[in-house]
């Protein structure tokens, strides 16, 4: 590995370690936290040493016209600040990344906010932002010799890992909380051959299982306490600031589960800023399912020193996590961007995906958290109408189809969940017809529709 470009700096109490020091669950031996990929070579770089940025800037873009697959991915592309890797000829990728940044013209005109935009991960080959955190943890498990990954995994985690594993012809070890996720990532996780177990058990169940057994068989873990998938997904960060020409959005609203992507796009902001790349980081907000929000108690409570578990529920079967790992990295982002930290209800996410949709873009549900979360931020005057404001869709619409179609058939939400809500909710929806296979049924079902 190439320990000496980066060391793996705990985020508790500040050790370092190299990265083959790393024990298998990634935990700190010496406080039990997290760990983050550190380049400690970067702070010596000031003055004449430091890369130039224009220089930078051109080549990432130059990449994206090359005929080379490194190149092509919206990770690797940006390799000289992810140099994790001996030699980059070990990377797996799928060619992910590069994905679209919309603009919300709907949402933006009801809500009074122009620059309104979607930047939708769910455009990425497996379907979810995982893939950009996958193709950089899993080409470490094959650089170190690993030959079976796993991971604990509410479905897109377990869908990323288990085709990166598949291309780079290693095995894949999948543990799912049984019943509690949704069809389209199970299959993904089945397609592309994962040993895909279903505990009985929740995702933190799961995590626990698997934690146990990483400690005792010569297995890579892979989910979000692995450093180097961080790595991955602050790439994002550098295709927004891209995208605005290196000026950086007001705000950025990311929902919240194990609580890893949000402080993994702050990290990316972060060392932008410090290579001097991009004058500031945005506000970045955390929005959790009302069901399942311990972080917006850890702040409300303690201020996000403590955080107690809870018992998760909700639809948005992604962000069903009670217990989340790295909750003091979200903590400590919403407070230092300024951010805020804030849940939503079953009902407020099931009408902001059905808007999402509306706008021809989809996402699965808990990517729609963020839409909810920015109407409720704004109904509280804590975003104003000249702010741009990029909203994380995390999730493609197709991962989750049955939550969509009982939208539609109106048989999602309990009426006790729609209350208040149910003009709105029969607004969105569009329920298919049954319709006599005869033009004139068809053309007399316009014109009863006609608007
Ligand atoms: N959105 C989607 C679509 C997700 O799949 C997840 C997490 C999140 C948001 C939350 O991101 O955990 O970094 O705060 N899914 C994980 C999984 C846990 O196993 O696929 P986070």
């Amino acid at each position: 590995m190439n320990d000496n470009l980066h060391q793996l700096r705990c985020f508790g109490c500040g050790a370092r370690i190299s990265g083959d020091q790393a024990r298998p669950d990634f935990r700190c031996a010496d406080c039990g936290d997290l760990f983050e990929v550190d380049y400690p070579g970067w702070e010596q770089r000031k003055g004449h040493d430091r890369p130039n940025p224009g220089a930078l800037k051109w080549l990432w873009r130059e990449r994206r016209c090359s005929s080379e697959g490194l190149d092509h991915s919206g990770v690797w592309r940006f390799r000289e600040l992810l140099p994790i890797l001996d030699n980059f000829g070990n990377a797996v990728t799928l060619r992910e990344g590069n994905t679209p940044l919309y603009w919300l013209a709907r949402a933006a005109k009801a809500l009074g906010i122009d620059q309104l935009f979607a930047k939708h991960q769910g455009m990425n080959p497996t379907g979810s932002f995982k893939d950009t955190g996958m193709t950089a943890a899993l080409s470490v498990a094959r650089e170190r010799g690993f030959e079976w990954v796993a991971c604990a995994s509410t479905g897109n985690t377990s869908a990323a890992m288990a085709a990166y594993a598949a291309r780079a012809g290693m095995r894949s070890l999948v543990l799912i909380p049984e019943g509690k996720i949704a069809w389209g990532k199970l299959s993904q996780a089945m397609d592309y051959g994962a040993v895909t177990c279903q505990l009985k058990t929740d995702f933190d169940g799961c995590v626990r299982v698997l934690t146990d057994i990483v400690q005792r068989a010569p297995i890579y873990l892979l989910n979000s306490v692995n450093p180097y998938r961080l790595e991955g997904q602050k790439t994002p960060a550098f295709e927004i600031a891209e995208y605005f020409d290196w000026t950086v959005p007001d705000h950025l609203i990311v929902p919240g589960g194990n609580l890893a992507n949000s402080s993994a796009l702050g990290k990316g902001f972060r060392e932008l800023k410090e290579l001097g790349l991009v004058a500031r980081v945005p506000r970045i907000s955390v929005i959790q399912a009302a069901g399942a929000n311990p972080l917006v108690r850890s702040l409300a409570s303690s201020h996000g020193a403590s955080l107690e578990p809870v018992e998760a529920h909700t639809r948005a079967t992604a962000i069903r996590i009670g217990n989340p790992a790295s909750w003091r990295k979200a903590a400590r982002l919403v407070q230092e961007t300024g951010g805020w930290c804030l849940d939503v209800t079953e009902a407020e996410i099931a009408i902001a995906k059905a808007e999402i949709g509306a706008e021809g873009l989809g996402c699965e549900p808990a990517s729609a958290v963020t839409l909810a979360g920015l109407k409720k931020l704004r109904a509280q005057k804590a975003v104003s109408g000249g702010e741009t404001v990029v909203l994380v869709l995390t999730g493609h619409t197709l991962k989750d189809a049955d939550y969509t179609i009982d939208y539609h058939r109106g048989t999602l939400l309990r009426p006790e969940e729609a209350a208040g809500n149910e003009q709105q909710i029969a607004a969105l929806r569009r329920n298919a017809v049954s319709v006599d296979a005869a033009p004139e049924a068809v053309l007399s079902l316009l014109k009863g529709n006609a608007v």
